[in-house]
C-alpha cells in the first residue's frame, strides 16, 4: 500500500527554500502542498515552476496555516519573521521546521519555547550541519571517549561574499531584520555544532567588526548603514573546562562555505572540515599522522527526510529542538553583549535551560 504523502507548506521562497523544496521533492514521504512569499513575483515564479495551483499560493502565512489539509510547514524567511511565523504555526497546530537563528533575540526565543512547552508539537530547528556524516561520526567518537578528556576546540566558519561592495543593503546587513550579522548567520551553526559535539558553553568573550560600513539601499536611491558584524571572533569555555575559539567571517577571501572544527583531547584529536564535501581526520594514541576516516554509510543523514521522519514519530533524537535553538540564541546574545561591552559574559544557565 502506498503511504499517504505529508502535505508540506513552504513559507519564504528565497535561497534556503530551494534546499527545503529539493528535500521535499526527493522524498517519497512528502509533497510541496502550498507555498507562501510576501513577494508576489517570487510566489508566481515558484508556483509555476512547481505546479502548485494558484489557490494554494499565499502572500500571507496566516492564510496558508488555516488550511486544514496541511500537515506541516518549513519556515525559511529572514530572521525577523521567524518568531511570528513559528508562533502562529504553534497556535494553528502545524508542526514546523524553522530556520536558524530561531529569533532576533533570546526574549523572543524564550516565548517560543514556552509556547511549545504549553502546547507540544513536532518541530525542528534547521541546524543543517548536524546532518553531515563527518559530524555524526565525530559525535560517536566523542561520546565513546575515544579522544580522552577534551582540552581544546578550535573552530572556523568562513565565507567571502561580503567583500563584494556592490551587494546592496540586503536583510543580512540590517540588525532589525537579522538580529546580528555573520555571527547569527554562520556562528549560530558553529555554536550548535560545538554544543552537539562537546556540550554547554558557560562564558564567552568576543571581538567583532563591520568592514564595509554602508551599502546601496534596496529599492531606493542612496546608501544605508550596515549595523551588524561582518566578522566575529570568540573565545569561550565549556562547562567541562575545555577552552575554545570560534572565527566567523563573511570577508575571508577565497572561502565559499568553509567550516573547520579541530578537537584536541588527552588521547587523540579530530578535524572536521567542510568545503565542497565534509571530511573527518583523526589521530589517536601513538599514530604518527592524522588519517582520513572512511565514514560508514550508516552515518549519512538528510535534514528534510529527518523532518518527515520526525512528523511520523520516527525521529532519531538527533534533530535540534526549540530548546536547542533557544540556548543557541542565548549564546548569540551573550556574544553580542561581550563584543559591545568588551568583556567576558557568563551564559546564564537558568535562562538558557
Ligand atoms: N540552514 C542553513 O544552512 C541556512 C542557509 C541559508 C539560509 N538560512 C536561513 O534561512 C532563512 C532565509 O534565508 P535565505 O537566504 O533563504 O533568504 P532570502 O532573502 O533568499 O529569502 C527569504 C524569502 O522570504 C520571503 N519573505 C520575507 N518575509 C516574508 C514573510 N513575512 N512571509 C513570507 N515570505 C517572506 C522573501 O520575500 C524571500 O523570498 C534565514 O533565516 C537564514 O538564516 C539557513
Amino acid at each position: 500500500m502506498r503511504m499517504k504523502k505529508l502535505k508540506i507548506g513552504v513559507i519564504g521562497l528565497g535561497g534556503i527554500a530551494n534546499f527545503h523544496i529539493e528535500g521535499i521533492l526527493a522524498s517519497e514521504s512528502a509533497e510541496v502542498w502550498s507555498i507562501c512569499d510576501c513577494n508576489e513575483e517570487a510566489l508566481l515564479a515558484k508556483g509555476e515552476e512547481l505546479g502548485v495551483p494558484p489557490e494554494r499560493r499565499y502572500v500571507n502565512h496566516l492564510d496558508l496555516l488555516k488550511d486544514s489539509e496541511l500537515d506541516a510547514v518549513t519556515i525559511g524567511t529572514p530572521n525577523s519573521n521567524h518568531f511570528t511565523i513559528a508562533y502562529d504555526a504553534i497556535k494553528h497546530r502545524k508542526p514546523f521546521a524553522l530556520e536558524k537563528p530561531i529569533a532576533l533575540d533570546a526574549k523572543e526565543a524564550i516565548i517560543l519555547r514556552q509556547a511549545l512547552a504549553d502546547d507540544p508539537l513536532p518541530h525542528m530547528v534547521c541546524f543543517t550541519y548536524r546532518y553531515k556524516s563527518a559530524v555524526r561520526y565525530a559525535k560517536q567518537l566523542l561520546e565513546q571517549g575515544t579522544l580522552g578528556k577534551i582540552n581544546h576546540v578550535y573552530s572556523q566558519y568562513l565565507q567571502s561574499w561580503g567583500i563584494n561592495e556592490d551587494i546592496p543593503l540586503v536583510w543580512r546587513f540590517r540588525k532589525e531584520l537579522s538580529g546580528s550579522g555573520a555571527l547569527g548567520d554562520l556562528g549560530s551553526h558553529i555554536l550548535d555544532l560545538k554544543r552537539f559535539l562537546i556540550g554547554e558553553t558557560v562564558k564567552v568573550i568576543a571581538d567583532a567588526g563591520t568592514i564595509v560600513k554602508e551599502r546601496a539601499l534596496l529599492g531606493s536611491e542612496g546608501r544605508g548603514d550596515v549595523d551588524v558584524d561582518d566578522f566575529c571572533h570568540v573565545l569561550a569555555r565549556f562547562a567541562s573546562g575545555a577552552s575554545s575559539s570560534m572565527s566567523i567571517s563573511r570577508f575571508a577571501f577565497g572561502r565559499g562555505n568553509y567550516q573547520q572544527i579541530e578537537i584536541y583531547g588527552t588521547q587523540g584529536a579530530l578535524v572536521y572540515n567542510l568545503e565542497e564535501e565534509d571530511s573527518l581526520h583523526i589521530k589517536l594514541g601513538e599514530e604518527q599522522q592524522f588519517r582520513k576516516v572512511d565514514i560508514p554509510d550508516s552515518y549519512k543523514a538528510n535534514q528534510m527526510q529527518s523532518f518527515f521522519d520526525l512528523l511520523i514519530g520516527k525521529g532519531d533524537g538527533m534533530d535540534a529542538t526549540i530548546e536547542d535553538g533557544c540556548i543557541n540564541q542565548w549564546t548569540l546574545d551573550a556574544i553580542v553583549q561581550s563584543f559591545t561591552e568588551e568583556k567576558w559574559i557568563a551564559i546564564e544557565q537558568e535562562a538558557a535551560n
